[in-house]
């Protein structure tokens, strides 16, 4: 309810419509104040302010602040903010500094311009797990991370990671934080996983609190890997922020991107690319295929939430780092540097993203631009010949066309490929190629026998490769561990297919190449783990979908046990030795080394059960220290 309007401390009359209100303004410069009246404890949309089990607390974006005042709610209108906050509560938090506070009172002002939708506020009963931080410029900040009475306990881990992140921030992007204060909120009733509002960040409780009785190593990494996000969200997106929504992979693409690149240095690299491409498989592919398909920049919306989608996230990030693959480290460093000098404090667009990397490296970015503007997956096809020596790629590239993109052009695709040869071993090192046309061959000449190709090496691009190789061959001598992986599991859906369709029996391939893995000691034990997970059934039913078959989930199923069982068997010598060297005797830490360990661990123990009859698992339920 709108109490009163003034402006210039004029009392006026405005009309109220749908959308807001319409007024008459002075033709310079004004002053606008409102008064209004809202009821959080009755907003279940749970955006604008609302209650949460008796704590007050925010959700603006996107367009949540117009439900708390009439403003002009448009991510390119910035202003700086003061908030006072008078209630009951003893605590009472917003963004930025606080200024000064009393018995009932708090006041807090936020130097640093900002949009309307990074606008916090919560007031509760809360307790602070607190600790501080000491940036590269020698400025102490004071953290606090806001929890309920009793889940004090679970607050360590989030804390640390939230350092080791200002602390990555500054060393890989030279981005120091920038408020005396940076504190979080774990709230109980909130859509989406956490939020970054300046200074004050709110997070869904089951994205921050854990503890080893409660939380499995993969909740614990998946807490890092947000608490970073969030955090990394300070510099991309709030002090460079969206010009309009249609550019939310401006900020959600490079910080998603920022934020794998955190995990990769934190933990394993190639298990975290594993991970994130089984991740855009299964939920961003399958939006490019579907009637949801949509371009990273959408160019029109009814409603902007339906737009935080795996494309403008996931995709977004793979095309920040295509970016970073294309022109390399050292100008993606240039790069970004300028981009954080040209837009400080300004509400930007993905042209202004892209002009920094032609400026710094004088590249023509128009045909990789499509990125943005074409929605779905191309796919590569890949054919090889042999002649004289000179070993000849030619890549054709297609995108099934979609309605939001019925005419799809060719895009620039950088693929990065190594050569081995007969023997396995490497004949040439990772090249990163350019494919720009629709056709394009690459020739290696000098070769002295047929090599072996190795392409899409840390899957460099996010594209469906077709290309008929021995999988087997790589993976036995491949050395690019990401495309190790992707043999494997193109091994085992080949397998899987024709188990499923001709009933035939794992393939002898599959099993020595996953064996083969599993008890190779020089390789890191999560790699080795993510080797034995099979392609899930709902990827073997869209394989077997695009293959002009209805899959039968029972065949699918049947055709997963009994490679399970196949696999178990024919290692079944092994398992118990391979299980006892993976067993962790050291007080539990939910860090990579621990949680690698496990992971191999807990994936042998799922062989092992069905050799057993699960007489191990009992044993290790009975004497375990923790979730995982
Ligand atoms: N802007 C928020 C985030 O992506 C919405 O979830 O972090
Ligand atoms: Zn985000």
């Amino acid at each position: 309810n709108l109490i009163s309007a003034k402006i210039d401390g004029e009392i006026v009359k405005p009309t109220l419509t749908d959308e807001g209100l319409t007024c008459d303004v002075p033709d310079m410069p004004f002053m606008w104040e409102a008064e209004v009246q809202i009821a959080p404890g009755a907003n279940t949309a749970l955006e604008g302010l609302y209650l949460s089990n008796g704590m007050y607390c925010t959700q603006c974006e996107a367009e949540g602040f117009r439900k708390i005042t009439y403003y002009p709610d448009r991510p390119d209108v910035m202003s700086t903010f003061t908030v006072r906050i008078n209630g009951p509560h003893p605590v009472l938090l917003s963004n930025g500094n606080p200024v000064a506070a009393g018995d009932g009172w708090a006041e807090w002002h936020d130097p640093w311009p900002k949009p309307a939708y990074l606008f916090a506020l919560v007031a509760g009963e809360l307790v602070a797990h607190r600790d501080t931080f000491t940036t590269m410029e020698g400025r102490k900040v004071d953290l606090a991370l806001y929890v309920r009475p009793g889940d004090e306990g679970k607050c360590a881990f989030g804390m640390q990671a939230l350092k080791d992140s200002m602390k990555w921030d500054e060393d890989v992007y030279g981005r120091a934080y920038d408020l005396d204060v940076f504190n979080i909120v774990a709230v109980d009733d909130f859509n989406m996983g956490a939020m970054e509002n300046k200074g004050l960040n709110i997070f869904n409780a089951s994205a921050v609190l854990a503890s080893p009785e409660t939380s499995t190593d993969g909740n614990f990494e998946r807490i890092e890997a947000i608490i970073a996000h969030e955090y990394f969200h300070n510099w991309t997106g709030n002090r460079i922020t969206c010009r309009d929504w249609f550019q939310l992979c401006l900020k959600e693409g490079l910080t998603v991107f920022r934020a794998a690149e955190f995990t990769s240095d934190m933990r394993s690299a190639p298990v975290k690319r594993i991970s994130d491409v089984i991740d855009l498989r299964a939920r961003q592919f399958p939006e490019d295929q579907g009637p949801r398909a949509h371009p990273v920049r959408p160019e029109s919306f009814q409603e902007i939430n339906n737009f935080y989608t795996a494309t403008v996230y996931e995709k977004g990030a793979e095309v920040s780092r295509m970016l970073k693959i294309l022109v390399g480290d050292a100008a993606y460093a240039e790069a970004l540097t300028l981009y954080f000098d040209r837009h400080d404090g300004q509400a930007c667009t993905i042209e202004d993203w892209l002009k920094v990397f032609e400026d710094t490296t004088g590249r023509d970015l128009g045909q990789f631009k499509r990125w943005y503007s074409q929605a779905g997956t191309p796919h590569l096809e890949v054919d090889e010949s042999f002649e004289n020596g000179t070993f000849t790629l030619t890549f054709r590239q297609q995108t099934p066309p979609s309605t939001a993109t019925p005419d799809p052009q060719p895009q620039g695709i950088p693929v990065a490929v190594g050569l081995l040869g007969p023997d396995g071993s490497e004949v040439m090192a990772t090249q990163v190629l350019e494919i720009t046309e629709a056709q394009q061959s690459f020739s290696f000449p000098g070769q002295e026998a047929q090599p072996i190709p190795s392409i899409l090496r840390g899957f460099s691009a996010p594209v469906v490769l077709k290309h008929n190789v021995d999988h087997a061959f790589l993976l036995a001598h491949d050395t690019d561990p990401y495309n190790r992986w992707e043999a494997a599991r193109d091994l085992g859906t080949q397998s899987l297919l024709m188990a499923i369709t001709t009933g035939a029996a794992p393939k002898p391939e599959w099993l020595d190449g996953v064996a083969g893995v599993l008890s190779d000691e020089t390789l890191d034990p999560a790699y080795r783990a993510y080797t034995l997970a099979l392609p899930g059934q709902s990827q073997v039913a869209s394989d077997l979908h695009n293959g002009g078959k209805t899959p039968d989930p029972d065949a699918i199923w049947v055709a997963h046990e009994a490679h399970r069982q196949a696999l178990s068997d024919r290692m079944a010598d092994m398992l118990p030795a391979l299980y006892a060297r993976h067993q962790v005797d050291a007080p539990y830490a939910p860090d990579a080394a621990q949680s690698g360990t496990r992971a191999l661990g807990n994936a042998v123990l799922s062989l092992l059960t069905r050799q057993d009859r699960g007489d191990t698992a009992q044993s290790q339920f009975d004497s375990a220290t923790n979730m995982t």
